[in-house]
């Protein structure tokens, strides 16, 4: 054997070691779970190629790290183990070929999945019912006895509820995931942010802090909850499997998650695995994968464990949703509204199996919250509840960089910014910015009326040219002016011109919701729409009785009322009118009667099959009314990939049902 072999491993050994050490006992990992994992992989495959390197000491025997001394020791009753994992839908199977080649080739195999929670793992006795200690994983077989903070957590049950006149076991072992949940996780950092303290990384990490605090006063502030998804030593329970188990636990006041699946084919453990991920925002914590186990005990036996690993059960982890780059510059967009949105150009990485290079920023008053500067290295996270976000810097900043500051006047048309009292979002006030009327056309072709062939580039282009500058401008254009630019032979422009006459046909409310009125999101377009019935009434109408209008409150109605007051918006909406564009409610608008009558939804984020007008259509299609926003009379808020984030919260928060775009496809079936 090559002594370099020998070497490579000798310091895997030493830096996985010095990583569990700041893991487990400190609580401040240097590195993602993703580098350690490779490495850990990397030792692993070394091992195995060359058996005579394995030490009994090898941290690929022994996860995690002695317990501190902070705490007093216990000895687990039965050792903690860990779980081996696999990252591919391959592994998987070969996993589950492995499982059935161990045991008859023919007899079923029965597995159950449940979601990977990221928290600290715990173990937890009771004694003829009652919760007597409790303790972190350590090094898996001694851990650090933490029972007076757990007793401070509501969600751990010092009691066990038991069923009329079963008397409890004598001891039993429970294990379970102390975690933190991400409302918890937010509230708790803008506390820290308040007090001047340092921010918690990620809810892991604050959840294992908080449990090892020394003052149990301050862990019981903290916003801990658990998972218990397991038994460890135990005597004589009637259970025959995982799934049964679980089930017994529940009805004797266990808090089991709900997610847990019985599957009958690795198949459908696979596709478990897959949907998982997209499904995971729907969550209010944080889970890096989905755990897979053996059902049957007697299988499980049967299988054993290979180091302090069952053979019967695997980690199905996804792909980080982290990662580490440079904030190369922040830039300024002027949106359609005026608002200036701050973005983030990165230097490009992978996070979760997509490249990013760019990322949103929100706000000035966000950004130096975080304390982000340009040429800082940032943490970049696609969270399933946002699009690419900026977490936070790892710092120091590099040398000679300074707070972020808004630009006092408009990077495009010079006009002075201002910020409104009480809001966080800088605004150009000149309704005629370049940048406005730009993004206004981008969202009249596409977003509004969807025009076939006419985009973004089409638009910016004729904006360059200076032949388009308007809406009414675009239906005013002619094939000859197209061909006179490069690139447009005959065919393609009166194909173009063609596209834009016909969009004259789109109804109504996409009409109302193109013409970039503050606030009016189609949805609210088509209940005003739906409400006025013609453009006439709706101008004609006030502040109270817009307000009138399904999901309109006070705010909303005058900002509306205001734009139909300035003379310039009227001119443009006769423009429209006079070129023969739809200002009368038809078909698209009518209410129905049907079985979702009486409900009312929100979509949020993209969605797989329908576009979110299909899905709205269908929807109203049977009765349902959809709004823009959220509240607690929402039925349901309906969500899909890249959902806004303060839909998510606020429907959390009020109690709302989340819902995947199977639950709609369901629910518009019934
Ligand atoms: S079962 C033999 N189920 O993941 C270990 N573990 O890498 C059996 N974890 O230490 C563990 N969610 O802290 C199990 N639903 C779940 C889990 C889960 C998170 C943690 C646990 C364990 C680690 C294994």
């Amino acid at each position: 054997m090559a002594a370099s072999v020998e070497q490579r491993a000798h310091e895997l050994r030493e830096q996985l070691v010095r990583h569990n050490y700041r893991y487990y006992v400190l609580d401040e990992p240097e590195v993602s779970d993703f580098e350690y994992d490779r490495l850990f992989d990397e030792l692993r495959a070394l091992e195995e190629e060359h058996p005579e390197l394995a030490t009994p000491e090898s941290p690929t025997r022994r996860v995690g790290a002695a317990p501190s001394d902070r705490f007093q020791k216990v000895e687990h009753l039965s050792p903690m183990g860990s779980l081996d994992k696999v990252n591919t839908d391959e592994g998987l199977r070969k996993w589950a070929d492995d499982v059935r080649k161990r045991l008859d080739s023919d007899e079923p195999v029965v597995y159950v999945t449940e979601p990977k929670i990221d928290g600290s793992a715990v173990s937890l006795v009771y004694e003829h019912g009652a919760f007597v200690r409790g303790a972190t994983r350590g090094d898996g077989i001694r851990g650090e006895d933490v029972t007076t903070n757990l007793r401070t957590i509501r969600a751990i049950l010092p009691r066990m509820v038991l069923p009329d006149g079963e008397a409890p076991p004598p001891v039993l072992e429970v294990r379970g995931e102390v975690y933190m949940p991400l409302s918890g996780f937010r509230e708790l950092n803008e506390r820290f942010v308040a007090e001047g303290k340092k921010t918690a990384p990620n809810p892991r990490n604050a959840a294992a802090g908080s449990l090892r605090q020394l003052n149990p006063a301050i862990t019981a502030e903290r916003p801990l909850s658990i998972w218990i998804h397991g038994m460890g030593h135990h005597e004589g329970l009637p259970a025959n499997g995982h799934w049964e188990a679980l089930e017994w636990l529940r009805a004797r006041g266990f808090r089991t998650n709900p997610h847990a699946e019985r599957h009958d084919s690795i198949e459908s453990v696979a596709r478990a695995c897959v949907e998982w991920e997209r499904r995971r925002i729907e969550l209010d914590y944080e889970i890096d994968g989905l755990v897979i186990k053996v059902d049957s005990f007697e299988q499980q036996r049967r299988l054993g464990v290979l180091h302090d690993r069952p053979r019967w059960a695997r980690a199905y982890k996804w792909a980080p949703m982290t990662a580490q780059t440079k904030l190369l510059r922040i830039h300024i967009r002027v949106g359609r509204t005026g608002n200036l949105n701050p973005w983030a150009q990165l230097e490009p990485v992978e996070v979760g199996g997509v490249t990013v290079s760019t990322a949103t920023l929100h706000n000035e008053e966000d950004i130096n919250r975080k304390d982000i500067r340009e040429a800082d290295t940032v943490i970049v996270q696609r969270a399933g509840d946002v699009i690419p976000q900026v977490v936070g810097p790892v710092l120091p900043h590099a040398r000679g960089t300074k707070a972020f500051r808004m630009p006092e006047q408009c990077p495009l048309c010079g006009a002075g910014i201002v910020k409104p009292e009480g809001e966080v979002m800088h605004r150009c006030p000149n309704p005629k910015c370049e940048s406005r009327g730009l993004e206004t056309l981008i969202h009249w072709v596409q977003a509004a009326m969807d025009i076939e062939g006419v985009g973004e580039q089409f638009v910016r282009r004729l904006w360059r040219q200076g032949l388009v500058t308007s809406m009414p401008d675009l239906y005013r254009l002619t094939k000859e002016q197209l061909v006179a630019l490069d690139g447009y032979g005959e065919i393609l422009a009166a194909k173009a011109v063609e596209a834009i006459e016909e969009s004259k046909a789109r109804p109504f409310y996409r009409v109302l919701f193109g013409l970039n009125i503050p606030d009016v999101g189609w949805v609210t377009a088509r209940n005003l729409a739906r409400h006025f019935g013609s453009i006439d009434r709706l101008m004609a109408a006030t502040q109270e009785e817009i307000q009138e209008v399904e999901g309109i409150g006070p705010e909303r109605a005058e900002a509306i009322a205001k734009w139909f007051a300035e003379d310039d918006n009227v001119a443009l909406v006769r423009e429209l009118l006079d070129l023969g564009l739809t200002f009368e409610a038809g078909e698209a608008e009518r209410p129905v009667e049907g079985p979702l009558t009486g409900s009312s939804y929100v979509i949020t984020g993209t969605l797989e099959r329908f576009s979110r007008e299909e899905a709205a259509a269908a929807l109203t299609a049977q009765g349902a009314k959809v709004s823009d926003s959220v509240s607690s009379k929402t039925t349901g808020l309906i969500v899909g990939e890249e959902p806004g984030a303060s839909k998510l919260s606020k429907a959390q928060r009020a109690g709302v049902p989340l819902l995947t775009e199977d639950d709609l496809l369901k629910l518009l079936e019934r």
